[in-house]
């Protein structure tokens, strides 16, 4: 396995490797990996001769008062985790080369960026969207995987390969979860004890929605009211937004039919987690 610190070496073997007909699987990441990325990991690795993670902790993404200073960073152990994996690079540029005195040119894509987690955290998308071009463009991918974890992401990620006609797919794997239900994300490491405990009120509140809705339950309002009432249980969970969403347009649902999104933002102390589920 190589680290691979400069764009330019990355853009070489990425195009020493598609000359050789070498398909290339990539996982974007911002590093202290977990099983979550470690199952999308092991999917590029299944169907792709070649597989590039990279970690990169993107400061476009963060907004100011945000945690990109405390955000988790450990190469060492991620690069340890990577080789267990089979990959064959990481790449690993620092923020001077990805951005560079002078850099003006962003990606957005409209609308679906302005809500959800749009609206908490302004720019954010957009920060996640140019990145990604930009790592699309250096590394030269066959299909890249995202997490379901980060639903509106991964649907905002699908657009703009679409919309921009970027000649790769885009794969989207299941979320991890420990075995007591919490999605597995790099920012529990800030949960206290107890918060850890709260957080649970997330998974818990999801299935029961989950549930009303097997039983018969179509009014989103109603479902909304119940998960509410769940997580306002817990005192120290702050809930940012819970809406049902059509998994196109990101927009709320009037009637839950067809396949929607229940998706939810809250904070437990400082610390902001997300998760969803697809009620079919
Ligand atoms: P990061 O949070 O490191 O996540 C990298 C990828 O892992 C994302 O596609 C995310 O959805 C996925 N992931 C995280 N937790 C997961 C879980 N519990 N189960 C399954 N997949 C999970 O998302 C980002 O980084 C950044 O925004 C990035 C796309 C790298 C752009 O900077």
């Amino acid at each position: 396995m190589k680290i691979i610190r400069s764009i330019k070496e990355m853009v070489k073997f990425s195009q020493d490797n598609r000359r050789k007909a070498k398909s290339i699987g990539f996982v974007p990441t911002m590093g202290a990996l977990h099983q979550g990325h470690l199952s999308l990991i092991r999917q590029a690795r299944k169907e792709n001769d070649i597989v590039v993670v990279s970690i990169f902790v993107n400061p476009a993404q963060f907004s100011p008062g945000e945690d990109f200073r405390q955000y988790p960073r450990d190469l060492k152990r991620d690069a340890g985790l990577c080789r267990q994996e089979g990959v064959d690079y990481i790449f690993y540029p620092d923020a001077g080369q990805m951005y560079p005195a002078g850099y003006r040119t962003y990606v957005t894509v409209d609308k679906l960026s302005d809500v959800l987690c749009g609206k908490s955290r302004p720019g954010h998308f957009k920060g996640v969207a140019t990145v990604v071009t930009k790592l699309f463009n250096i590394v030269n991918p066959d299909a890249a995987y995202f997490g379901q974890k980060d639903a509106q992401q991964a649907i905002i990620i699908k657009r703009m390969a679409s919309d921009l006609n970027m000649p790769l797919k885009i794969k989207v794997m299941p979320t991890v979860r420990a075995k007591d239900g919490l999605a597995l994300s790099s920012r529990n490491v800030y949960l206290g004890k107890q918060e850890r405990k709260d957080a649970l009120v997330l998974c818990g509140a999801l299935k029961a929605a989950a549930h009303l809705v097997k039983a018969g339950a179509r009014d989103p309002a109603k479902v909304i009211k119940k998960i509410r009432q769940i997580i306002r249980a817990k005192k120290a969970v702050k809930i940012d937004y819970i809406s049902i969403v059509d998994l196109d347009k990101l927009e709320p649902v009037k009637r839950i039919s067809v396949s929607c999104l229940l998706v939810l933002a809250v904070r437990v102390g400082k610390t902001r987690l997300i998760d969803n589920v697809v009620i079919k």
